[in-house]
């Protein structure tokens, strides 16, 4: 077993960066990085993550799999496969997962994951978890969601913030263990949008068509109004146009 270090802090910039400084120090896998807040959290593609003390569990797990950098796209399922079986076991939720790192509770996000690589010496993912909320900014509050508001129970963020990182590095060793497939298996269990009509965009344009399922090597399918299949491998956003 691999067991979570947890290394906490008040306010940081970043989980990640400190994490980042961690594995480049050689700090060993199982190591996590928790703060009550961050000044500069960061979300995928540029964006910003915002965040109130005490509301959010804020998480960065190094990891050093010693995978080929062409694989490192596996851990965006392992980690939110892993938040999924966290919400079930712990909060009875349901959680479906949006391709390609989504964790979606009545199809509102609860959940952003960002994993970084660091070279070859392996990555960071970081995770940020609605926790307490039980309103959330009007910006949000049609796409978003937490733990308070699917429950309406408070939790203490730092027994959050431990059993979360236990069952996300469970499931880590378990893709350690018994391969990718194993773990794509499970997540396809828990995916979000199969047979919905959607339209996928991302830097090359945009697709539209049904959600069919998840190649063996990660990309997304979908079966365009000609019939053919498109494998997605990058998207900006999934949009529901029908389903
Ligand atoms: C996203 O949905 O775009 C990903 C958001 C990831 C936010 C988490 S919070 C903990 C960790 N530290 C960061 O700066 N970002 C991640």
């Amino acid at each position: 077993m691999i067991p979570a270090r947890i290394h906490r802090y008040g306010t940081v910039t970043s989980t990640n960066d400190i994490a980042i400084e961690m594995l480049h120090r050689g700090e060993p896998e199982g190591t996590v990085v928790a703060a009550l807040s961050q000044s500069s959290g960061r979300g995928r593609r540029g964006r910003r993550w915002i965040d109130r003390p005490g509301d959010c569990a804020l998480i960065s797990l190094v990891l050093t799999p010693g995978k080929p950098l062409s694989e490192m796209g596996e851990l965006t399922f392992v980690i939110s496969l892993g938040v999924a079986d966290y919400l079930a076991i712990d909060h009875g939720l349901d959680p479906a997962l949006k391709w390609p790192n989504d964790v979606l509770v009545s199809d509102k996000k609860i959940v952003g994951i960002l994993v970084e690589t660091v070279g070859n010496l392996g990555a960071v993912a970081g995770i940020g978890l609605n926790v307490n909320q039980v309103e959330l900014a009007d910006e949000i509050k049609n796409t978003a969601t937490s733990v308070a508001i699917e429950t309406g129970r408070q939790s203490n963020i730092d027994e959050v913030c431990e059993r979360f990182a236990a069952k996300v590095l469970e499931v880590y060793e378990s893709y350690l263990a018994n391969g990718f497939e194993h773990i794509l298996n499970r997540w396809l269990e828990r995916m979000w949008g199969v047979g919905r009509m959607v339209e996928v965009s991302s830097e090359s344009g945009s697709v539209t068509g049904i959600i069919d399922g998840v190649e063996p090597t990660g990309e997304l399918i979908v079966k365009g109004a000609d019939g053919n299949l498109h494998a997605i491998h990058a998207a900006d956003a999934i949009k529901v146009i029908m389903g």
